[in-house]
C-alpha cells in the first residue's frame, strides 16, 4: 500500500472524480476526510472506506465561505490529528455563449473552482507548515490548456489553477509541501452529464452527442473513467512523486499532445 497510514482530505468528494479518488486512497491505506457543500452521497463512500479498514470522516463545507473552510481543516486535525493529503478537488460548470455569461455566473464559477482551491489550499497549507511536508493536488482542467467554446468561465478558472499550483509549489517548497495538479480530459461523471445536457439545449442535440463529439476528436477515442483520473492523482499523493511540484498532469487520452 502506497499510503499506508496517511491522512487525506478531499473537497468535492461526493462527485464522480472526488469519490473515486477517495475510495482509491483507501485502498492504498489512507484514511479520508470527504468534504462537499452535498453531504448526503458521502455516507455510502464513508461505508465503503471503513470496509478497507480506514477512517472517514464527513465534513459538510462550501468551498467558498473561509469560515467553513476553517472549520474543515479544524474537523480533519481534531479527529486524524494532523493531514498528510489534500485534494483541492470541488468544482462547478456552466456551459453558455460568451456573450450571455452574467456577472453572477461568472463570479459564481471563479469563487468555487478559483477563490475554493485558494482558501482551501491556504488554510490547509498553514496547517502542513506547522509539521513542514504535505502533498496538495489541484484539479484543472484540459480546458486550461486551450480556448473553448461555451465555457468561458469554467476555463479561465482553470488556467487561474494552473498558475496557483506553480506558485503555491514554490512558495511551500521550503516548507516540505509539494503542490502539483491534475488536468482531467473528458471524464464520465455528473459534471458531463450536465455538460452534454446544456450543449443539447443550446444546440438542439440528442442526449449525449455533445458528449460524443468531444470524445470523437479524442486520439483514444473515450472518455476516461474516474478510477483513471485517481490513479494519477494517488501516484502523486504518493511518496514515489517526492521530486515532482508545481506541475500539472493531463490525463486526456492525448488531446492536448
Ligand atoms: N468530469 C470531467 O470531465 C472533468 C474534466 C476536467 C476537470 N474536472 C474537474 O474535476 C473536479 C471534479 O469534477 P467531477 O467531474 O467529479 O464533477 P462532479 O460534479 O461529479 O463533482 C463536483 C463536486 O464538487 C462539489 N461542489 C460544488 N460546489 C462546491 C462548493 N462550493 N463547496 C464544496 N463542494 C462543492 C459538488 O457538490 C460535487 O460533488 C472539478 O474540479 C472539475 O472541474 C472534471
Amino acid at each position: 500500500m502506497k499510503l499506508d497510514g496517511k491522512v487525506a482530505l478531499i473537497t468535492g468528494a461526493a462527485g464522480g472524480i472526488g469519490q473515486a479518488i477517495a475510495r482509491r486512497l483507501a485502498r492504498e491505506g489512507a484514511h479520508v476526510a470527504l468534504a462537499d457543500i452535498r453531504t448526503e452521497p458521502l455516507d455510502a463512500i464513508a461505508e465503503s472506506i471503513e470496509s478497507h479498514n480506514r477512517k472517514a470522516l464527513n465534513v459538510a463545507v462550501d468551498v467558498t465561505q473561509t469560515d467553513q473552510v476553517t472549520r474543515m481543516v479544524q474537523a480533519v486535525v481534531e479527529a486524524f490529528g494532523h493531514i498528510d493529503i489534500f485534494f483541492n478537488n470541488a468544482g462547478i460548470i456552466r456551459v453558455q455563449n460568451f456573450l450571455d455569461v452574467t456577472e453572477a455566473e461568472w463570479d459564481q464559477v471563479i469563487d468555487v473552482n478559483l477563490k475554493g482551491v485558494f482558501l482551501c489550499g491556504q488554510a490547509v497549507a498553514k496547517h502542513m507548515v506547522e509539521r513542514q511536508c504535505g502533498k496538495i493536488i489541484n484539479t484543472a482542467s484540459l480546458a486550461a490548456d486551450r480556448g473553448r467554446p461555451e465555457i468561458a468561465a469554467y476555463a479561465a478558472s482553470k488556467t487561474a489553477v494552473v498558475s496557483l499550483t506553480r506558485s503555491m509549489a514554490l512558495d511551500l517548497a521550503d516548507h516540505g509541501i509539494s503542490v502539483n495538479a491534475l488536468a482531467p480530459g473528458i471524464v464520465d461523471t455528473d459534471m458531463w452529464a450536465f455538460i452534454d445536457n446544456e450543449m443539447g439545449k443550446l444546440w438542439g442535440r440528442q442526449k449525449g452527442d455533445s458528449m460524443q463529439r468531444r470524445v470523437d476528436i479524442v486520439p483514444l477515442k473515450r472518455a476516461a473513467s474516474a478510477d483513471e483520473v485517481a490513479n494519477v492523482g494517488v501516484f502523486l499523493a504518493s511518496d514515489e512523486a517526492d521530486y515532482i511540484t508545481g506541475q500539472t498532469m493531463y490525463i486526456d487520452g492525448g488531446d492536448s499532445a
